[in-house]
């Protein structure tokens, strides 16, 4: 938070509710000044599932949460239209700001606006210069579903291509930051990761230097479809 990030991500599955909330307390910041995206936990899946979810969360953090996502749709299992359902039953009684989805491919995404439903707020969904995954992107931005690139530098993969190095360079900055500044200027939010408080101070020196067109393109032309995490990507895959 000295840092200047506002926007925490965090999930059930991560198993660091508390330790964020305990973090967003003393920090000192007005709460209305910090964003707290969460996660329902793998498996909860109908309208009681997600109302003691929601309790948990809250619990943990000791404060609201701006934004609930269904973690993964879980295609196997197919339950995620009614999650979707029971997501938006709280978003009306008001114990939730804002809901979204994460890892949802196009299909999964159409079966849930096939009744008509609101699109989520968001998309997170693993992002970066070597998987930009651009289908999926626009899809979203057509349906007004803002993305929210996870392994933003691929797992740390991407700072080790020549190019990023070689711009990196030419702008005397570091290759983390070229590659946290191209995911804005596209327009997708981006929820960097690092361990040490020098990286995570680094990492959000971005916003004072732009990437002008020619320097984005370059970037663009790193795509190769390759994701970074593929076994977490298997999860999703397999049915709709
Ligand atoms: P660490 O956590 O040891 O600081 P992604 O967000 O794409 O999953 O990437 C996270 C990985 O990138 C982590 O291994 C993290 O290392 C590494 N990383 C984050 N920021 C930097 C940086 N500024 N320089 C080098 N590696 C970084």
């Amino acid at each position: 938070m000295r840092a200047g990030y506002r926007h925490i991500d965090t999930a059930s599955y991560y198993r660091n509710e508390a330790g964020v909330g305990a973090a967003v307390r003393s920090c000192g910041l007005a709460r209305n000044d910090i964003w707290i995206t969460s996660k329902l936990p793998l498996g909860a899946d109908d309208a009681d599932d997600v109302r003691r979810a929601i309790d948990a969360t809250v619990d943990a953090l000791g404060t609201h949460v701006d934004l609930y996502l269904i973690h993964w749709p879980m295609p196997r299992r197919g339950r995620y239209p009614r999650t979707w359902q029971a997501l938006q039953a709280a978003q009306a009684d008001g114990r939730l700001a804002e809901i979204g989805v994460s890892n949802f491919h196009r299909a999964q995404l159409d079966r849930i606006l096939a009744d008509g439903s609101p699109p989520p707020t968001v998309n997170q969904i693993e992002a970066h210069p070597h998987f930009a995954d651009n289908t999926l992107r626009h899809y979203c931005a057509e349906r007004t579903i803002a993305v929210a690139a996870w392994s933003p530098l691929g797992a740390g993969s991407v700072l080790h291509d020549p190019a990023i190095q070689a711009m990196a360079r030419e702008l005397d900055r570091t290759r983390a930051q070229i590659v946290l500044r191209w995911h804005p200027q596209r327009g997708d939010i981006v929820l960097p990761k690092a361990s040490s408080p020098h990286r995570i101070h680094q990492n959000a020196a971005m916003f004072d230097f732009t990437l002008d067109p020619r320097q984005v393109a370059r970037i663009d032309h790193l795509d190769r479809g390759e994701a970074a995490r593929p076994s977490r990507r298997c999860l999703t895959s397999g049915g709709q």
